[in-house]
């Protein structure tokens, strides 16, 4: 018998997460779709960088950034990442770990056309993680593919998406005394059914 109710209730876990998320864009100060991203190195290392969560699709979870920085490559040799959500106003974390691919279509093309001119110009300028000699440098840099690229700039070949398919999704809320509520939810490959399980604190 499951008590898996209030906050926690329900059968498909993208539509907690997105509940909670729309809780937490009414409470948190900024950026609430604010992710801490973690990927490993080819020797193991772990390496954690925040980055912006853009969508809780019916089967994964869609950020977007540089296909050359350290993270994609990380990505790419991998094809795996974790992150953690957590919004210090509602005292909730989510924590996910999943199967990484690149979403560099359409949804990436619409994506990028929803933002401000000066942001898609400024995807063109960042060789994001590479050495910068300058901030002068990039400025220059910006000024170059402005007149390169106009006022309807492409979405550039190496700027794009990833989707995070997760196996492993926690939900955890703080409770009185440290006596925390945390429901872990897994399945052994995406497409699969969920198992639930309540954890200790
Ligand atoms: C709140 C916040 C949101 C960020 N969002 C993004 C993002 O959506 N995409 C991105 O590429 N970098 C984002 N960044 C910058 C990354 O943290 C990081 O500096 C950059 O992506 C390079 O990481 P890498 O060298 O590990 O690839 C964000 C940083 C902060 C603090």
């Amino acid at each position: 018998m499951s008590d898996r109710t209030g906050i926690f209730a329900g059968e498909d876990p993208f539509a907690i997460a997105r509940s909670w998320l729309a809780e937490a864009e009414d409470t948190e100060t900024n950026d609430p779709n604010a992710i801490a991203l973690s990927t490993v190195d080819t020797n193991g290392m772990p390496n954690v960088r925040m980055v912006l969560l853009k969508d809780i699709e019916d089967d994964g979870f869609v950020f977007f950034t540089n296909y050359g920085s350290v993270k994609a490559s990380e990505i790419d040799a991998t094809g795996r990442a974790a992150f953690v959500l957590h919004w210090k106003s509602l005292r909730r974390q989510i924590r996910v770990r999943g199967i990484v691919r690149r979403e560099d279509g359409e949804k990436a093309d619409t994506y990028y056309r929803s933002r401000s001119l000066k942001s898609r110009l400024g995807a063109w300028a960042s060789r994001q993680s590479q050495p910068l000699s300058s901030r002068t440098a990039l400025m220059a840099e910006v000024a170059k593919v402005t007149a390169q690229q106009g006022t309807d700039p492409a979405r550039p070949e190496f700027w794009g998406g990833y989707h995070i398919a997760p196996l492993e999704i926690e939900f955890w809320a703080d409770g009185a005394f440290r006596l925390h509520d945390r429901f872990r939810w897994t399945r052994d490959e995406v497409g699969t059914d969920w198992h639930v399980v309540r954890l200790n604190p």
